[in-house]
């Protein structure tokens, strides 16, 4: 059931960052209109530039109107819960009055001593902070009933020995149960429906194993390139940005087992066994299960998109990653031999993440088919975005003589359920944290797992200089070389749209 949240104080670090105006701001003001936010609450924005309350209220009006498109007529009821403090968050001094300034606002607001503070900071800042805010009083409870939480935005580490030390040195400052680590996959409505749609049916979980599903495939596909983040991007990369986090965490939802009830330590269990089962891959493993590209230039239908070499802020000869594709197992005795193919990238033909579930081939054919109808039969899609939906696609038989079979799709679209209203990943996120529920947030010790898994990786791209980046011209699906993670030649990835339009950024479904 969803919660009116409890009182509190939200501190966003990073409060004149692109996130907090693009995403967090407008979700907080969703939660408002939804009257999901406490009776006493305010949020104070801190960073590093000097605005005064009403300056830094201003200067999110835009944002406002542009993520929200709502009503205008609350925004200045809402703008008047939040507040603004300058401080250089590698000073302690600051420190100290950040916590007169929050003791205020406190008493301001009527309300207690529960805080909540949200890093949207790069991520070096994400130690000094907690140290700080521990040095000057702000982690512990000031009464038996308070609470103290923090919200620490991905990426959480850069590879499994910076994951363990951050994790480490967090825990001097915050218990494991204050500490959120967002990944916003999870707080998509179509990621928590793959547990509803599996656990709530009886007639999927028979199905859902090594017995009937032939692979499982995951794409994050996205049509933009770096957009004026190629300065964060060159030193991530697509491995750090994408697969570490959002689409390791999207194949345990769907791998994991029912877990014993909807509590976050069930819940996370359940996907800390998941990640324990991977098969850790060998050296031997990287060239033939892990594909890597770097998109080229091209000119898509009279425009020009450059290459990733030549965006603002990426190194000239950079061997940074924007597309993986992958091949992993899960030894496990549901999953045994099952592969799981996960891809992502940037500057693909159009941006859609979707879950497609092959299912095997009926063991013995009596009717008439072809490869091309085998391509488009026996399969179930989850489509993530957009478009949220569950796709089956089955064979039918064609009506009339004979027994020709032809592909059809039955097709679950949200948006024809008439008072559909997804909310965002961070609205839906940000409440639950709210309300102390973590289980959307990663665990300490599955962050660490999933770097752990794919140390392997990042030690033979960083060692061996001569590993092969494949380049893929812009709006295509990729380097070639990602179909030969299929064992068998006739199969491909699914490119679930060909034709792109005019400005690169759709295509048809
Ligand atoms: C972010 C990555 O975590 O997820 C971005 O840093 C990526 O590079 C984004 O574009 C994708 O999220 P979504 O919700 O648009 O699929």
């Amino acid at each position: 059931m969803i919660q009116q949240a409890h009182d509190h104080i939200l501190v966003i670090f990073g409060a004149s960052g692109d996130l907090t105006e693009r995403k967090l701001i407008p979700s907080i003001y969703n939660l408002y209109t939804k009257k999901l936010l406490p009776n006493k609450f305010a949020i104070l924005g801190v960073s590093r530039t000097e605005y005064s309350d009403d300056a830094y209220r201003d200067k999110l009006i835009a944002s406002l109107e542009k993520e929200t498109g709502k009503d205008k007529s609350h925004f200045q009821d809402f703008l008047k819960l939040i507040y603004y403090q300058a401080i250089n968050t590698q000073n302690s001094d600051d420190y100290a009055n950040l916590r007169i300034r929050l003791e205020k606002l406190a008493k301001t607001i009527e309300s207690s001593c529960n805080y909540l503070f949200y890093l949207s900071t790069p991520p070096s800042l994400y130690e000094p902070i907690s140290r700080f805010l521990k040095q000057h009083g702000m982690t512990e409870s000031c009464h038996e009933k308070s609470w103290k939480r923090i919200i620490i935005e991905k990426p959480f580490g850069y590879d499994l020995a910076s994951a363990i030390e951050l994790n480490h040195k967090i825990h001097d400052y915050f218990n494991e149960d204050q500490i959120y680590r967002i990944d916003h996959y999870l707080g998509k409505e179509t990621v928590q429906n793959i547990m509803v749609t599996r656990f709530v049916n009886g007639f999927f979980e028979p199905l859902w194993n090594r017995n009937f599903i032939d692979r499982v495939e995951i794409t994050a596909a996205e049509s933009l390139g770096v957009e004026g983040r190629g300065g964060y991007y060159d030193h991530s990369g697509a491995l750090r940005d994408m697969i570490q986090n959002h689409l390791l965490q999207t194949a345990a939802f769907i791998a994991m087992e029912p877990p014993a009830s909807l509590d976050a330590t069930s819940i996370r269990n359940e996907i800390m066994k998941v990640f324990q089962s991977i098969r850790p891959y060998k050296d031997s493993d990287i060239e033939t299960h892990v594909i890597r590209g770097q998109y080229t230039e091209s000119n898509l239908q009279g425009k020009v998109f450059s290459a990733y070499r030549n965006e603002q802020g990426v190194d000239p000869n950079s061997k940074t990653e924007t597309y993986v594709a992958l091949k992993l197992f899960i030894d496990n005795w549901r999953w045994g031999n099952v592969p799981f193919y996960i891809r992502t990238g940037k500057r693909l033909p159009t941006r859609v993440s979707e879950i497609a579930i092959h299912f095997k081939t009926a063991p013995h054919q009596i009717f008439y088919t072809n490869p091309e109808i085998d391509k488009q039969i026996n399969q179930l899609i989850i489509r993530i975005q957009p478009d949220e939906g569950i796709l089956f696609k089955f064979g039918m038989k064609v009506p009339g003589a004979g027994f020709m079979v032809q592909p059809v799709n039955m097709d679950f679209k949200y948006a024809d359920l008439s008072d559909v209203n997804i909310p965002s990943a961070y609205e839906r996120l940000i409440l639950d944290c709210m309300n102390g529920d973590a289980t959307l947030y990663s665990r300490g010790d599955a962050v660490e797992a999933t770097w752990k898994f794919l140390k392997p990786v990042q030690e033979a791209w960083e060692n061996n200089k001569d590993m092969k980046i494949f380049g893929y011209p812009s709006g295509t699906w990729g380097p070639e070389a990602a179909n030969e993670l299929f064992n068998d030649k006739n199969t491909t990835w699914r490119y679930p749209c060909k034709n792109l339009t005019n400005d690169g950024q759709y295509c048809e479904l």
